[in-house]
């Protein structure tokens, strides 16, 4: 089987970030992103218990002998790759990126923060607004990026210029309007300064992930946020601004959908949400304190705390069936068992269930519970973590 998509079934923050290294570990030869960009935050634990978060990279960039890619349907900010790039000492044998790769430029990041952050809570890293630029056919690509510094740093430029000189409210606002004209000077300088760090990382082979697949690579496609914040859901306009899906994957990378082998959808035994919109099993207070202090919910990107709820049955049925789940994770179990009241969400109701004391094959409550789920989402089998550390799951 040489291609597994893993993807969030949820609102983003299910836990993908350390499937994706389990896999890393044990199977993938190659790891692609396929869509979003500094807004993801995957959380890894590594042998010794030592945390990383990447935002920007694949989860492959931390497992010796993998190769990561970063593909044409993500958004890219060459400052925080480059800073991300150092961080994790990444050399060019181990990370391509796909020169069709749309940038985001400072100016994305300031309509972000001015317009968008307050409406819908964005994470503010310019994705909405570059993904904007890329559909209007107005990007920077990365190879352009790289190949045409010059020119591209000049419209990088103008753009920003254009923004100061034209946005009414921006300007009336004179110390949001001081705080731009600060943040211009940096921004010039620092993406200036990235160039030499990102350039090599530059691939033209946009072949590489369909030729891999001939000869036989295991190839792990890494999806961020998840299926509820699609651009396509009906929670538009609450959402992020591409698709965490199966059509997500294909478009990006180039695999037709049958050679997409098998989709693993991850999920919290509970839910989370940041940012705004409806949130219908959110869990009352009490229950949302043990949450949040044992599952430590709070964004990996901007540190914002996350909003607990039940297990929403309905939404994941809705995320299988529209992406061929043929495998669920279920995360977080252990966090789940400090609860002593337990309930999921059900035909827009919230039900109790019989208590899991411990996520093990062992306790007939948990076992009830995996059943439950795989007969609702028509899945065929189902993995669950028992702790953050790696190695701590059980593979179904
Ligand atoms: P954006 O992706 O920054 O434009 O934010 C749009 C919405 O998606 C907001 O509600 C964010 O909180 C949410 N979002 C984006 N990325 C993530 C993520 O990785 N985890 C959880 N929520 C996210």
């Amino acid at each position: 089987m040489p291609s597994k998509l893993v993807i969030g079934l949820q609102h983003g923050d299910e836990g993908k970030g350390r499937i994706v290294d389990d896999l890393c570990q044990n199977w993938a030869n190659i790891v692609v992103r396929f869509q979003g960009g500094g807004n993801a935050g995957h959380t890894v634990y590594d042998n010794k218990g030592n945390k990383h978060v990447t935002h920007v990279l694949p989860v492959g960039v931390l497992t010796e002998g993998v190769t990561s890619y970063i593909a044409k349907g993500c958004v890219l900010n060459p400052v925080d790759l480059a800073k991300e790039i150092k961080e994790f000492n990444v050399t060019p044998d181990k990370l391509m990126i796909s020169g069709l790769t749309p940038i985001i430029e400072p100016v994305h990041l300031w309509l972000d923060k001015v317009k968008y952050q307050g409406k819908i809570g964005t994470t503010a890293k310019g994705i909405g607004p570059a993904y904007s630029s890329f559909y209007a056919r107005d990007s920077i690509l990365f190879k352009d990026f790289v190949n045409n510094f010059y020119k591209s740093h000049s419209k990088i430029i103008e753009n920003m210029e254009d923004f100061l000189n034209n946005n009414k409210e921006i300007k009336f606002n004179e110390e949001i309007y001081l705080e731009l004209l600060d943040d211009y000077k940096i921004k010039s300088e620092e993406i200036l300064d990235c160039i030499n760090i990102v350039k090599p990382f530059l691939t033209n082979n946009e072949d590489f992930i369909q030729s891999s697949y001939s000869l036989g690579s295991n190839i792990l496609l890494e999806g961020a946020q998840g299926w509820g914040l699609n651009v396509m859901s009906h929670e538009y306009p609450n959402v992020t601004s591409s698709m965490p899906t199966v059509g997500g994957a294909i478009n990006s990378t180039g695999l037709s959908h049958k050679q997409i082998d098998e989709v693993i959808g991850v999920t919290k035994i509970y839910k989370t949400k940041v940012g705004s919109g409806n949130f219908s099993s959110r869990c009352k207070p009490v229950s949302e304190a043990v949450l949040s202090h044992f599952g430590k919910e709070f964004g990996a990107t901007t540190g914002r705390p996350r909003k607990c709820g039940w297990l929403d049955i309905d939404e994941i049925k809705q995320a299988c069936l529209e992406n061929g789940v043929d495998h669920i994770v279920l995360t977080k179990t252990d966090v789940f068992t400090h609860l002593n009241n337990q309930f999921i969400y059900l035909d827009g109701d919230v039900r109790p269930i019989m208590t899991i004391n411990k996520p093990s094959l062992q306790d007939p409550s948990f076992i009830s519970l995996l059943d439950f789920i795989k007969e609702e989402t028509n899945t065929d089998t189902i993995s669950f973590t028992t702790g953050p550390n790696r190695g701590e799951i059980i593979w179904g």
